[in-house]
């Protein structure tokens, strides 16, 4: 089973991510891990912090020859901002972050050991296992993708894009916006934010095309592919909602408008006009492009701090306050694409085995054929 754990503080050495279960011969090189990297700090809105790192990974292990052996994959990602034994203690926990609970949980004095863990400088590593994962999967011509539909109520209008233009599109945005005119506003609406010393989320989509028919299963709760995917995109810091294809929008329309009938030729096989089911049926891939959106709560450091309480003298004061983003809807995007990659990419090996790329890209063709003539 494809797994992977990251271990590492926002101002520690490094990040660390150990991918298992990768297969043997896949190509793998730093140069195509660090330019994920690099769109990770990507964003209008982002704070200090990006413009001190310059996210770069290390192979440790797994690779050789610039293909990989079977064995764990050690990515490490050094910190530059690494000051973790001389930052000051933390007393005043912020509301919305892991501050007080970490603190109560692990019973530690000092809260600055669980914001460090805390943090999303985490997600780093996360990229870097999903890049991997990318890259195994365009031996499959699956693709991965994310953009911005929304930053603090400001909406791109991107819904009758192609997989292909929102991808270029939003590609060089410095809001990751496939919609220039939204894109000024969103920024704009980060100005704003950012002179009132408040923080602002959004809502970012990923797509993923390529994928075949018949991953995930409707058999059990837990091989729903779907579901899974929801999951690891709700597991990604600030996110509060997860959505597929039209998502709640389903429960306002009817039957008719919802779902997407289905059609055949000899040339393409099943296939839709529309995807409003976002590429899952029974939370089985239907071929179609996956649409998934999550939406990212504003962070939680404000520059104008909240009430909060110091957890030793138990006086109220005004919460901490640390360098941070006003948002970072687009890096949270990136993270989204490595998640979703890693959580296909083991549907993949979960549906079709093999400890090496030939064995596994064998099975994967004589499936093809099946469902090519069915
Ligand atoms: C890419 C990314 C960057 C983030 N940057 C910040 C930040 O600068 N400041 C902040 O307070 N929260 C930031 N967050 C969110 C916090 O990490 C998150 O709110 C916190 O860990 C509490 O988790 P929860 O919101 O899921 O409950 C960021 C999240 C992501 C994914």
């Amino acid at each position: 089973m494809l797994r992977f754990l990251t271990s590492g503080e926002s101002h520690g050495k490094c990040l660390v991510a150990i991918l298992e279960g990768m297969v043997a011969g896949l190509s793998i090189e730093e140069a195509s891990i660090n330019a994920e990297l690099a769109r990770r700090q990507e964003g209008y809105g982002r704070g200090g912090r990006m413009t001190i790192e310059k996210d770069q990974a290390e192979i440790l292990s797994g690779v050789r020859w610039k293909k990989s052996i079977g064995g764990p994959i050690a990515l490490m990602i050094p910190n530059k901002d690494f000051k973790i034994n001389e930052l000051p203690v933390v007393k005043k926990p912020r509301p919305g972050h892991a501050d007080l609970v970490g603190a109560i949980k692990y019973g530690r004095a000092d809260v600055r050991d669980i914001l460090e863990r805390a943090s999303a400088r985490e997600t780093t590593a996360r990229v870097a296992a999903g890049a991997v994962c990318k890259q195994f999967l365009k031996e499959f011509g699956i693709d991965v993708t994310s953009h911005v539909v929304c930053i603090g109520g400001v909406w791109a209008a991107t819904e009758n894009l192609n997989y292909e233009t929102t991808k270029k599109l939003s590609l060089h945005s410095p809001m990751h916006c496939a919609d220039k005119k939204a894109e000024k506003k969103m920024m704009a609406r980060v100005d704003e934010a950012r002179k009132s010393k408040d923080t602002i989320g959004g809502i970012f989509e990923v797509l993923v095309k390529g994928v075949p028919v018949g991953l995930g299963s409707f058999v059990h709760y837990d091989r729903r592919l779907s579901a899974q995917l929801c999951a690891a995109l709700m597991s990604i810091q600030a996110v509060k909602g997860v959505e597929i294809g039209m998502g709640f929008k389903v429960s306002e329309n009817l039957g008719k408008d919802v779902h997407d009938e289905i059609f055949h030729d000899k040339k393409k096989g099943f296939y839709r006009k529309t995807n409003h089911a976002g590429g899952f049926e029974g939370g089985v891939t239907n071929g179609e492009v996956i649409v998934l959106r999550a939406a990212t709560k504003p962070y939680s450091t404000l520059m104008s701090p909240m009430q909060s309480v110091h957890i030793d003298t138990k006086e109220r004061q005004l919460a901490t306050v640390e360098r941070s983003d006003v948002t970072a809807v687009p890096a949270c995007g990136v993270v989204g694409e490595a998640m979703a990659a890693f959580e296909i990419a083991k549907s993949m090996l979960e549906k079709f085995g093999g400890d090496s790329l030939i064995e596994t890209k064998r099975n994967f063709d004589h499936y093809q054929k099946q469902v090519d003539v069915f």
